[in-house]
């Protein structure tokens, strides 16, 4: 399998744990795996952690940015260097939200404990936030395809491009409608901003209902995803609007977390995912730009190499059907365990979420043919992405 290269969704790990000025070096150091200090390095941060200064982050975020200027970084390390200066930029939204800062010391005791000031429903408001003049917010119906087809059409033509903007998610009308309509789902939650004379949607922000296990404690949380805002209205502020709205609309319901995934890097992730790739048609992958051709190998070689057998050699697989989600339910579950921060899935959500629907998601069982024993279950979605400079390619 192949490293993701297009960087769509690879966030990067900050860890938030060090305590004495020595640990938040060596932390700032694992972030940079690819890069270490020396010693001056590391006089220059010993002293800026403790200078007691109330502009650490911009001390910090500078210092990055003269090591990036002054040494010879090779390609990998400029990219890490990328993904953790921008903690320490300044963050006009997010240092303002109930999140760990960059240089935060959070310890073990502090696990688990409140983040924010505690609150409860009726101190937040009631109404929905105050929006620019012209504009106005909507709640979206998904399960009506007329509407949902709005939030394609937005999403199709601004949602996320990779680095080299080859490439945009082209998440299809269907497979919307399934990640956001499990069981118990609240229609308040999946909303956008309308504007204009044709009523059009500008800006579209999600939130599912999500059981969460973080250190062993169950919490209902809000899974927000879908954030997108039109390219004629960026840089404007609005996608901190979407989420405020979101977090009152959570709120309102007496829910105080949430979690969400993004490719950019902002203050301040719990955890990091590599995306994968198994090519299945190599040669369209490297005409259109998404794989390289590996040096000194022909084309033929390159194609024969990733060529499928005609059939799977793994005895019992086979779809997985209505019947297998109990025990699905409690395998998935078993496994999921053993990370700290895990979704919990119930019968229902499994069966919404895992049984198969073509173009969608598609989920295989491995059937012990002896036995009849279910040993195994994967699943994988599909999401189309549109190749935004190709002519005769058009959607990967
Ligand atoms: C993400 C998007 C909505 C941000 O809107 P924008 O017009 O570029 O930015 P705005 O001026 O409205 O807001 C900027 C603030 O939003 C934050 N922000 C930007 N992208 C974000 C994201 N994916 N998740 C959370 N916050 C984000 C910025 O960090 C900034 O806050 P800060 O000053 O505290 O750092 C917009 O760029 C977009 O639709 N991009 C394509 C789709 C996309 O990437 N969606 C997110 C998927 S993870």
């Amino acid at each position: 399998m192949e490293e993701e290269k297009k960087g769509q969704n690879d966030n990067s790990q900050i860890n938030s744990s060090p305590g004495t000025t020595q640990e938040k070096i060596r932390a700032l150091e694992e972030q940079l795996d690819q890069l270490k200090f020396d010693h001056e390095d590391k006089e220059k941060l010993t002293e800026i952690f403790e200078s007691g200064a109330d502009n650490v982050n911009e001390q910090v975020h500078n210092f990055l940015k003269d090591m990036g200027e002054k040494k010879k970084l090779n390609h990998m390390q400029k990219k890490q260097l990328g993904k953790i200066a921008p903690l320490y930029d300044t963050h006009d939204f997010w240092d303002s939200q109930p999140v760990p800062k960059a240089h935060e010391k959070v310890t073990e005791s502090d696990l688990d404990k409140p983040i924010d000031v505690e609150k409860t429903v009726d101190q937040i408001r009631e109404e929905p936030l105050d929006i620019p003049p012209g504009f106005y917010w909507s709640n979206i119906n998904i399960e009506n395809d007329e509407e949902c087809k709005e939030v394609y059409e937005l999403l199709t033509q601004n949602y996320v491009e990779d680095d080299d903007n080859m490439f945009r998610f082209d998440y299809q009308v269907k497979f919307l409608q399934w990640a956001l309509t499990p069981p118990g789902y609240n229609k308040d939650w999946l909303f956008g901003v309308r504007g204009g004379k044709k009523n059009k949607l500008f800006g579209f922000i999600s939130g599912i209902p999500v059981d969460v296990t973080a250190n062993g404690k169950h919490m209902k949380m809000a899974e927000i995803n879908f954030l997108c805002v039109h390219k004629s209205l960026r840089t404007k502020r609005l996608a901190p609007v979407l989420i405020k709205e979101v977090t009152r609309r959570v709120n309102r319901c007496d829910m105080w977390q949430a979690i969400y995934t993004a490719g950019i890097v902002i203050p301040t992730p719990i955890a990091v995912t590599t995306y994968w790739h198994r090519s299945l048609n190599p040669k369209k992958l490297v005409e259109v730009g998404f794989s390289a051709l590996p040096k000194d190998t022909p084309m033929s070689r390159f194609v024969k190499l990733y060529k499928l057998p005609a059939e799977t050699s793994i005895v019992g697989l086979r779809p997985m059907e209505k019947k297998d989600v109990p025990v699905v339910t409690k395998k998935l579950n078993t496994f999921l365990q053993q990370f700290k921060m895990h979704i919990q899935f119930n019968e229902a959500e499994v069966a919404h979420f895992l049984l198969p629907q073509e173009w969608v998601i598609e989920s295989f069982v491995v059937e012990d043919p002896k036995t009849d024993e279910i040993t195994d279950f994967f699943s994988f979605y599909s999401l189309p992405s549109s190749i935004l400079r190709h002519d005769t390619h058009k959607t990967l």
